[in-house]
């Protein structure tokens, strides 16, 4: 049976045209919601043009009520009924409890080769540490932040006149081939890692 997949975003977007343009064909998964907890995020107009029913749920209005804005998440998911949840450049911390409701079934993007540098600033870290090699990594959502197993990661090298801006410039595009990579695997009930060196 075709997979139901929600993608939750907050920027551009580009993973999640990526991914969605991934879900054709044969592909086991098929978009069905494009969710952003910003109204203003340029990837939904994106959606829109792919013709992926779209919604926004601002959390500012909630605060610090993080129960509220994942209450009115979960609500919307529920509606939507995903087979598969995929995080792509969402920055809203979720948390245990939301987290759990979809343990299994919640993919994540993060800009670095996990374990390493897990939260924010992922290039600017590998740079200060002198690592030769940089990359992402698509792992399982669990409770704690860019953890959970490890479902794909691609890795390249770094250059000596390498910046933060070259380094995340140069590794979008990998982010773009590894995600739906994972995600066919993933809709077709297979959890072995997808392996990328460019
Ligand atoms: C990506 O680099 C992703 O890894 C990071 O945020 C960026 C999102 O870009 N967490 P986009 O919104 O998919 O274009």
């Amino acid at each position: 049976m075709t997979k139901r997949v929600a993608i939750l975003i907050s920027g551009g977007g580009s993973n999640m045209v990526a991914l969605a343009q991934s879900m054709c064909g044969d592909h086991p998964a098929r978009p069905v919601l494009v969710l952003s907890n910003d109204p203003l995020a340029a990837g939904l107009a994106k959606a829109r043009a792919l013709n992926i029913p779209t919604c926004a749920i601002d959390h500012k209005p909630y605060g610090k009520d993080r129960a509220g804005f994942e209450a009115a998440l979960q609500q919307t998911l529920e509606t939507a009924q995903p087979d598969i949840i995929c995080l792509a450049g969402f920055m809203r911390i979720l948390t245990p409890e939301f987290t759990a409701k979809w343990e299994g079934r919640m993919l994540n993007i993060h800009p670095s080769l996990l374990p390493k540098y897990k939260g924010l600033h992922t290039h600017t870290r590998a740079l200060e540490a002198g690592d030769t090699a940089h990359g992402c990594t698509v792992h399982e959502v669990t409770a704690a932040l860019d953890d959970g197993p490890i479902l794909g990661q691609a890795r390249m090298k770094v250059r000596a006149d390498d910046t933060p801006d070259t380094l995340a410039a140069r590794l979008l595009p990998l982010e773009h081939a590894l995600y739906p990579a994972v995600l066919r695997r993933f809709a077709a009930g297979d959890r072995t890692p997808v392996m990328l060196d460019r």
